[in-house]
């Protein structure tokens, strides 16, 4: 099975974060220490430790935040389509969801009716670039909902080293902003489990818990490796961005309509997305209808030799049914 749904890293992983796996593999039997890794992340990002909230994935970073930061019967406000988990957490929480559509604006974030959906709201959850489409914000528009809304607002920046825009410098300017990074896309850590946020310490004090262990042991040495050899990732984000140019082509070939992408993924209009995914998935090739939008399909890109094999599955659907492009 060709798996494309989760749009991870598909390339290896750096050697030096490997040995450090191997390397602290035996001293498990301990608990994790996380001085160092604070001290790393000082020096990547310019945050001492009381900004920053270290986390087993960005997935439990926005579980952590939603927890400690929202109340029963409070308000969040998040973008349709966007990363679900932000929806799925304000329910567990008992928290009121305002959806805006971006669908109308081609997938353009309305920043007038956002600030005006953030009266009352607690949080403004937003991905950039964006889950599902691949599409972002320019730095202006996000500059001006900053500004102008009362609420804490949350920038998820998944995918931030295929898009090279960020509001982390601003972090210092406004107290009401967070930056949430992941090294599940970008550093090949998915598996293992590491993310960040990086926010006011009047935030990250309601969110800290120094009783638990938020990070496992390898996943804290790993993620020290992948930031000392973050060189090495380099060659492979430019990478995933020609494979991801060379499938956007190829995709609009077939007469498809993809969406410029930031990410490590297409988002491709298919009509019916989920009698396509499941066309696919009996072909071998496991793929995701975007979130929000039914009619497109999510397709993470991999390497060359797996992008070919979905491009050859593909030219076999529509052979089948539309014979007039055989
Ligand atoms: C926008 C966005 N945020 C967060 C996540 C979760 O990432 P992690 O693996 O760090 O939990 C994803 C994963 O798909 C994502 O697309």
């Amino acid at each position: 099975m060709l798996d494309l749904r989760l749009c991870e890293f598909k390339f290896p992983i750096s050697p030096l974060v490997i040995s450090t796996i191997k390397k602290n593999a035996s001293k498990v039997n301990n608990y994790p220490v996380y001085e160092k890794l604070y001290q790393t992340l000082q020096e990547y990002t310019g945050y001492p430790e009381n900004w920053i909230l270290v986390g087993d994935g960005s997935n439990e970073l926005i579980t952590i935040l939603s927890q400690d930061l929202l109340q029963e019967g409070d308000k969040v406000v998040v973008l349709k389509p966007d990363f679900p988990m932000y929806a799925v957490q304000a329910l567990r929480n008992k928290v009121f969801i305002e959806k805006v559509d971006c669908f109308q604006n081609n997938f353009q974030i309305p920043y007038e009716k956002v600030i005006n959906a953030c009266k009352g709201a607690k949080i403004l959850w937003l991905s950039n670039p964006n889950n599902p489409t691949g599409g972002y914000a320019p730095l202006p528009i996000l500059r001006k909902i900053i500004e102008s809304v009362d609420c804490l607002v949350c920038v998820d920046e998944c995918y931030f080293n295929y898009h090279g825009e960020t509001v982390l410098p601003w972090v210092r300017e406004y107290d009401n902003l967070i930056v949430l990074r992941s090294f599940s896309k970008t550093h090949g850590l998915a598996g293992l489990r590491f993310g960040f946020a990086i926010a006011n310490p009047k935030i990250i004090e309601k969110t800290k818990n120094y009783f638990k262990f938020e990070v496992n042991s390898l996943a804290v040495e790993a993620a020290m490796s992948a930031i000392k050899d973050e060189q090495y990732y380099h060659q492979y984000w430019q990478k995933i961005k020609e494979e991801k140019n060379y499938m956007a082509e190829k995709i609009r070939e077939f007469g498809l309509q993809v969406h410029d992408s930031r990410t490590t993924f297409l988002c491709i209009k298919v009509g019916k997305g989920e009698k396509l995914r499941e066309w696919l998935q009996k072909q071998e090739i496991s793929l995701k209808v975007a979130y929000d939008l039914p009619e497109w399909l999510r397709l993470g890109i991999g390497t060359r030799k797996m992008n070919q094999k979905f491009l050859t599955v593909l030219k076999k659907y529509f052979k089948k049914i539309i014979p007039v492009h055989a």
